[in-house]
């Protein structure tokens, strides 16, 4: 019964432990661990060397695994990242992912699987993510998308990428379920096999960017297939790493004419003289708007102009940008085409070794409104020919760009746009200007310039006073000494300022960059100088941490009236003081003994006098004055007191005692002492025989027999060495009111202490006076009056004669002792 029962208790244990060692090995436990998450939860594990999926935070909102060499995504590499947005995997050895990796992650929106090693991919992936909104599968070996649909569950699906240099083949079904993107990316340069109507269902289509090299070299049906089927008016296309040179393969662009797209791009493009003639005949009368070509190479002579029939109206916008003309020294300039340049009203030519415009083509630019040359050959002498020597030739011209080219001088620039009567915007930046003429001739229209990158180290009134917006970073500047009225936006990063530009030159600035400089600081009044200043970017600067700024600027970081710091508060850093440098501004902490000098001198003179202060009020309060005061005086009266006796000790013996009773008492009980006291035990009595009678007592007074001169205390000590008894005559007024007396009095108990205390002492209470009614601090006093009796003055007249009999025998009693 016993075993049994012990079984049964053991054997669902047993079954527990090996399930948690399953879960053990199942969950991989040497998984490596990626901390790199910023505070937004944005976790950037890229380029880390990671074989396998690292754990991560379970809060993670983003995870870049991208440049790893993760070779599989396991069942439970990802549970807990339910609240996971975006998830990249880009650039791995991806070969492997498990059907139900991805289902925990029920938030994700961004997905990127692109440039591994997938060779199949399976709908099971994506059948969880219901909130996917991009999902990038290019560059991976697989040949064809697959069944049953892939992307069936993703209704919320907007940014599609997919093939590589496998992808052979598409078939219908292949994207059913997506029906809207906002952007669909197809690299297709080995397509083989394409059914028509693949791509068809989707709509609106937003942006649409083919690769389609092999089929527009071998299989011209199917690239037009292709192009047929995402071809809208409001569908710019994209299509890249073509090579056209012969006729057939231009037709496949007729595709996309006759559904009259308006925006085409062509990307890594090759083209003849010929397929360029071809083109224009193909979009002949086509509503295109847009024609751009990046990263072209012509290989022809530009003789175009065969194709001058077509009928190029609507062309409003051409761009070419990152050309290579083969054949430069062949190339004729564009003469013939009138056809063609008079509609365009904004023309860019970028990054394309030009090195001249011919004026004559420049006056075919009829409706020019803006051209951009940057990033070209440009000199002063070939813009001249390219601007026609100011003539006002392009009048319509709103806009130029003749950024990054091999200009020199400023004033010619501006004598051949002065005519231009619409330039609102000119850039000029990234030439080799190195000095401003001193007067220049603008447009009065001018309103945003950009001299940018250039080598200028002084400002002068060349500049308009008509600018808006004017770009003078990465210069030599010191300083800027002009008033601009009309400026909105100053930049002036990458210079040597050392201080903010005064403000009330810019009256009208709102925006102000002024990064990587050596400003050493600012402050609160050179913020105010600016009247209408909104955003300040002041960082990668050479702060100076003293108090000042450093007080200032945490108190700005949420801005100083209207003005805010729109740049990373990280990015301003101090540069000095030796101990704080690299450290971010806003995170210094200085010690207060530093910044608040006067104020901690001033407080802690505060602090000491109130403590001061307080403590007098204390000891006054506890008497320790007094008591203080006594003991110096006991101390000094001592100190007198032996030299006193070794001074009569030397010089023989005068007579000791020279009194019978020193009699201590108040001012205010004075007239008893006189009236009464004195007469009473210092005249000898009427009718008592003077040789049996009791004879006259000497008294000491201090009235009449203190030295004039002498320390007070000294002569009460020497009043009572020299008399036999003290006779205290003890009052409320001596209690309480006469303090000096009583102080001076009171140091006697200390002299006397315990050896002539006692005997010697005979306290009087002229009235009654409880024990209690005697100050603590009196202690002396108290236990005196506790230990010795004393005589009370008796209230009525008869029972005084006794009193006085009393007193007599008190003062006489150790002298019949002695006798
Ligand atoms: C992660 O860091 C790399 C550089 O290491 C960078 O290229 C990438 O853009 C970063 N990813 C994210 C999501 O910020
Ligand atoms: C696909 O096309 C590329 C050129 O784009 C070529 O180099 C490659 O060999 C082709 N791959 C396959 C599998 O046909
Ligand atoms: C071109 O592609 C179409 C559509 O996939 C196909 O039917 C045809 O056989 C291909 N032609 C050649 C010559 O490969
Ligand atoms: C078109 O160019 C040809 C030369 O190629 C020329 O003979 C003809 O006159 C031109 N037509 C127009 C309308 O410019
Ligand atoms: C001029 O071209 C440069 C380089 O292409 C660009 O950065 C700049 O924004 C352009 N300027 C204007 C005013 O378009
Ligand atoms: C001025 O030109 C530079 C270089 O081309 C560019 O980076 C900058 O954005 C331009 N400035 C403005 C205000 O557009």
């Amino acid at each position: 019964m016993g075993r049994q029962v012990n079984l049964y208790f053991v054997l669902p244990l047993l079954f527990l432990l090996l399930l948690s060692l399953r879960r053990g090995q199942g969950s991989n436990p040497d998984r490596p661990t990626c901390g790199r998450c910023d505070p937004q939860l944005s976790c950037n594990c890229s380029h880390a060397g990671f074989t396998c999926v690292p754990t991560v935070t379970d809060g993670a909102l983003s995870l870049d695994l991208s440049s790893n060499n993760i070779a599989a995504v396991n069942a439970d590499d990802l549970v807990g990242h339910r609240r996971l947005r975006a998830l990249s995997l880009h650039g791995n050895r991806l070969a492997e992912i498990h059907p139900t990796a991805f289902d925990p992650l029920w938030s994700l929106q961004d997905l990127d699987l692109s440039d591994n090693q997938l060779t199949a991919l399976s709908h099971r992936w994506f059948s969880k993510l219901g909130a996917l909104q991009q999902l990038n599968l290019l560059d991976n070996p697989y040949s064809c998308l697959g069944s049953p649909p892939l992307f069936q569950r993703l209704v919320w699906l907007r940014r599609l990428r997919f093939g590589g240099p496998a992808l052979k083949e598409l078939t219908k079904g292949d994207l059913s379920g997506v029906t809207q993107l906002e952007e669909l990316t197809v690299h297709a340069n080995n397509l083989t096999r394409y059914e028509a109507g693949a791509l068809a269902d989707i709509w609106p289509l937003g942006r649409v960017s083919l690769s389609l090299h092999g089929p527009f070299l071998t299989n011209t049906t199917l690239a037009s297939a292709v192009l047929g089927d995402v071809s809208y008016p409001e569908t710019p296309l994209a299509v890249s790493d073509l090579h056209l040179t012969d006729y057939r393969s231009v037709q496949v662009l007729r595709a996309a004419a006759v559904r009259r797209i308006r925006y085409l791009t062509l990307h890594n493009v090759f083209l003849s003289d010929s397929a360029i003639v071809y083109l224009l005949e193909v979009m002949d009368g086509v509503p295109l708007t847009l024609i751009s070509m990046d990263g072209v190479t012509l290989m022809g002579q530009g003789r175009w102009e065969r194709a001058n029939r077509t009928d190029h109206k609507s062309i409003d916008e051409f761009l070419v940008r990152n050309a290579v003309v083969l054949n430069v020294f062949e190339f004729v300039s564009f003469l013939q085409l009138r056809f063609l340049l008079q509609y365009p009203r904004r023309v860019s030519v970028i990054n394309a070794k030009v090195f001249v415009t011919p004026c004559v083509t420049s006056r075919l630019l009829k409706s020019l409104q803006y051209l951009d040359l940057s990033d070209n050959l440009l000199t002063d002498l070939t813009l001249k020919e390219t601007l026609c020597y100011g003539d006002g030739t392009l009048k319509d011209l709103r806009v130029l760009n003749i950024s990054g080219n091999a200009l020199k001088s400023l004033s010619t620039v501006s004598h051949l746009v002065a005519k231009l009567s619409k330039l609102t915007h000119l850039d000029v930046s990234r030439n080799g200007y190195s000095s401003m003429p001193p007067g220049c001739s603008w447009p009065s229209t001018l309103q945003f310039l950009n001299i940018s990158g250039a080598k200028l180290t002084s400002i002068t009134p060349c500049l308009p006073p008509t600018l808006e917006v004017l770009d003078l970073s990465n210069n030599d500047l010191k300083v800027l000494f002009l008033v601009l009225p009309s400026l909105r936006e100053l930049h002036l990063s990458g210079n040597k300022f050392l201080r903010l530009p005064p403000g009330w030159m810019f009256p009208n600035l709102q925006t102000l960059t002024i990064q990587s400089n050596t400003l050493n600081m600012f402050g609160r009044s050179d913020l105010r100088s600016y009247g209408r200043l909104r955003s300040l970017q002041a960082g990668q600067n050479k702060f100076v941490c003293s108090c000042d700024f450093v007080d200032f600027f945490q108190s700005a970081i949420d801005g100083v009236g209207d003005v805010q710091l729109t740049d990373q508060v990280e990015s301003y850093v101090c540069d000095s003081p030796l101990d704080l440098a690299g450290e971010p501004v806003g995170r210094v902490r200085l010690p207060v003994v530093e910044c608040h000098r006067v104020l901690l001198v001033s407080v802690s003179c505060g602090v000491a006098l109130s403590v001061a202060v307080l403590l007098w009020v204390l000891l006054w309060r506890l008497h320790a004055v007094w008591y203080l005061r006594m003991m110096w005086a006991w101390l000094r009266a001592k100190r007198s007191s032996r030299r006193r006796r070794r001074h009569r000790d030397g010089s023989g013996s005068e007579a000791l005692i020279s009194f019978d009773a020193f009699v201590s008492y108040s001012e205010r009980d004075a007239s008893w002492v006189e009236n009464y006291l004195v007469p009473e035990l210092e005249e000898p009595r009427d009718g008592d025989d003077p040789h049996r009678g009791p004879r006259p007592l000497n008294l000491c007074l201090h009235k009449r027999d203190f030295l004039p001169g002498h320390w007070i205390v000294d002569n009460i000590i020497s009043a009572m060495e020299r008399s036999r008894r003290t006779i205290f005559v003890l009052s409320e007024n001596f209690v309480r009111s006469d303090w000096c007396r009583y102080e001076l009095d009171f140091s006697h108990f200390w002299l006397f202490d315990g050896d002539a205390g006692g005997d010697a002492t005979i306290l009087i209470l002229l009235e009654p006076l409880a024990k209690d009614d005697i100050p603590k601090r009196f202690c002396k006093l108290r236990k005196l009056m506790s230990s010795t009796t004393y005589l009370e003055w008796p209230q009525d007249e008869e029972r005084s004669e006794e009193f006085w009999r009393s007193l007599r025998n008190a003062l006489r009693g150790g002298e019949e002792e002695e006798d």
